[in-house]
């Protein structure tokens, strides 16, 4: 077998919105290839030393016992084999008991103003389908999530970015779109508990979405990925501000808050028009995901202690991260939410290198510390953390955060 990729006409064929005739032969190497690369580089040159990795975006620990028993029976019945389609009520009305008992969501009609899907990400990908024709606006926070814009811009469609600023607490100035985007804007994509800046929102900022949607007769989709992970105050939800379920949905997800990343879960909750047009669009892409998912998703959703403990073990990382950071220097902060570490990027070590983007720092710290972390340049320079290392318990937890503060304690970083 070879693993070349054979020249043939196809190459001529290719969609524009892949990149045309050009596809795959870019030789840009992206920002997740060059962290892997330089991992490997780094490992490759101190064989000995451990790689710290807090790159990885998912969740270290598999789904809790009383899931994965329930997923072992549901899988044993006929009647769950089957195309599943839309989905199955038991799991909408778990969502929606969820969306009551987590958020103090009251009131979503579980047959029509929720709908499953096979995790958020596919979701995101379709919800353009239902509302964006050529020339059509979707604004987006930057940094951020950008599976909504990179479908908006295949249907022809145009990405708006807005950028998470410190200043404004990592929300987007909604006031900055110009008055001549708004014609053209269908959608607004937001996400809180942010990825990757761990900001939550508030209960003003979203009366504030749900005035601006309103007035320019926007769609939200609100992006509740880490919806169960908040270190300050409660869980909230977009839904629970009055109008939210008229203007737009939030997309809930089993894969943080729950450890089921692998598992493919997610639902959509919130206006019954968009919740359907969702729908009639998912119906033409999947089948629903298997239906012993989804009854083991009903498990999971009513143990509302799974979130709370997955969120004590993030909560306490954080916290020992903190104070690993801030010992040598820098001036890091636990997130409101996520289990993301957000802090900005120095500019250089004294006596040592400079770096001119957070990625020439990310860079440094894999090659010379051995710890690895994601940069972004997309509004300012910053670098994000996550907690979901592996560690094999506590003492391991405080093992690692320890060697963190050793490592960098030697570098005076210059800010
Ligand atoms: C902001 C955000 N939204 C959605 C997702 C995808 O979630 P899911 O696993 O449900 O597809 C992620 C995963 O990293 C994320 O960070």
């Amino acid at each position: 077998m070879t693993t070349e990729i054979k020249e043939s006409y196809l190459q001529s064929i290719f969609a524009e919105r892949i990149g045309g005739a050009r596809f795959g032969k870019d030789t840009a190497i992206y920002k997740f290839e060059k962290i892997k690369r330089a991992k490997r580089a780094a490992m490759a040159a101190n064989p000995a030393v451990e790689l710290i990795d807090m790159g990885v975006g998912e969740p270290d620990e598999m789904a809790y016992p009383n899931v994965v028993s329930s997923l072992a029976a549901e899988a044993a019945l006929p009647e769950n084999r089957g195309y599943a389609d839309n989905g199955v009520q038991e799991f909408k009305d778990a969502a929606a008991r969820y969306m009551e008992r987590m958020f103090g969501v009251k009131g979503l009609d579980p047959v029509t103003q929720i709908n499953h899907a096979i995790g958020a990400k596919p979701a995101l990908a379709m919800m353009p389908l239902a509302f964006i024709n050529p020339g059509d606006i979707l604004a987006q926070t930057v940094p951020g999530y950008p599976v909504c814009a990179t479908h908006t811009k295949y249907l022809g469609g145009e990405a708006l970015n807005l950028p998470l600023l410190e200043k404004n607490g990592f929300l987007p100035d909604l006031a900055s779109i110009p008055e001549e985007k708004r014609a053209r804007l269908k959608m607004l994509y937001i996400n809180y508990p942010n990825n990757p800046t761990g900001a939550q929102a508030t209960t003003a900022f979203y009366e504030k979405v749900v005035r601006f949607a309103m007035d320019n007769k926007v769609v939200v989709i609100q992006d509740a990925a880490y919806a169960g992970l908040v270190n300050s105050g409660k869980p909230m939800s977009f839904l629970a501000v009055d109008g939210a379920t008229e203007v737009g949905v939030e997309i809930h997800s089993l894969s943080k808050s729950h450890n089921m990343t692998g598992w493919r879960l997610a639902f959509v909750a919130g206006s019954s028009l968009a919740v359907n047009a969702f729908a009639a669009v998912k119906d033409n892409c999947d089948s629903g995901q298997f239906i012993a998912i989804q009854k083991a998703g009903v498990a999971a959703l009513d143990d509302l202690t799974i979130p709370q403990r997955i969120n004590e073990k993030y909560g306490r990382r954080l916290k020992l991260l903190v104070e690993a950071l801030n010992s040598a220097g820098f001036s890091a902060r636990v997130p409101a939410g996520t289990f993301y570490l957000y802090m900005k990027a120095p500019r250089g070590v004294e006596g040592g290198p400079t770096f001119s983007t957070a990625e020439d720092f990310s860079q440094w710290m894999i090659r010379e510390k051995l710890i690895s972390c994601v940069p972004w340049d997309d509004a300012g320079a910053f670098v994000r953390f996550s907690v979901t290392f592996s560690a094999k318990g506590v003492e391991d937890e405080k093992r690692v955060m320890g060697e963190i503060g050793r490592r960098l304690g030697s570098a005076k970083f210059i800010f």
